[in-house]
């Protein structure tokens, strides 16, 4: 079981990294002034290497995931029976999944030129997944429901 926890925290640590500077090219996105057309194609690249990169990381994280809570039931069973930590973390779970897929919508919006948004925005935007390990660290280590 500690073999796959460890693997579990490797591979959401390693996702995670991704979901931290995605957004980050992002913001350098957002500041690319139109005419600076090569810049604007290499943080593309790089953003879309990225993406693929982290949509790979993400698979063995929730698998991993997924077996220490299916396989050895660890926080398996009703909120009431001291599982609401679990319950809790899906959700997070299910919030990541959801920031990881609307990263790569917006990935689209730039590739298209059609980004309306501020460098601002985007540093604001870049903070949610600190947000979300937080929340998910702190639920799983201290279960404090
Ligand atoms: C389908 C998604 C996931 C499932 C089913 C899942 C399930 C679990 C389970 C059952 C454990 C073992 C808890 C224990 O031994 O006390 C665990 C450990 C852990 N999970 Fe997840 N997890 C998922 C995704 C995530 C994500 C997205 C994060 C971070 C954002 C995360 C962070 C951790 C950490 C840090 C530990 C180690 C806790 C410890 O050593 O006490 N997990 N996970």
């Amino acid at each position: 079981m500690l073999w796959v926890k460890s693997l579990h925290i490797v591979f959401v640590a390693s996702w995670f990294a991704g979901l931290f500077y995605l957004p980050r090219i992002f913001v350098n996105l957002a500041m690319v002034p139109p005419e600076s057309v090569a810049e604007h194609e290499r943080l593309i690249l790089m953003a879309r290497k990225l993406l693929r990169f982290t949509t790979l990381l993400a698979v063995p994280a929730l698998f991993f995931g997924l077996w220490l809570w299916l396989g050895y039931g660890i926080g398996r069973g009703p909120a009431a029976a001291g599982n609401g930590w679990m319950h809790a973390k899906l959700v997070v779970v299910a919030l990541s999944l959801g920031y990881h897929h609307a990263c790569g919508r917006m990935l689209s919006t730039f590739v298209a030129r059609r980004n309306t948004r501020s460098h601002v925005w985007w540093r604001w935007f870049n903070e949610v997944p600190v947000l979300l390990l937080l929340t998910a660290v702190i639920l799983v280590v201290v279960k404090p429901f």
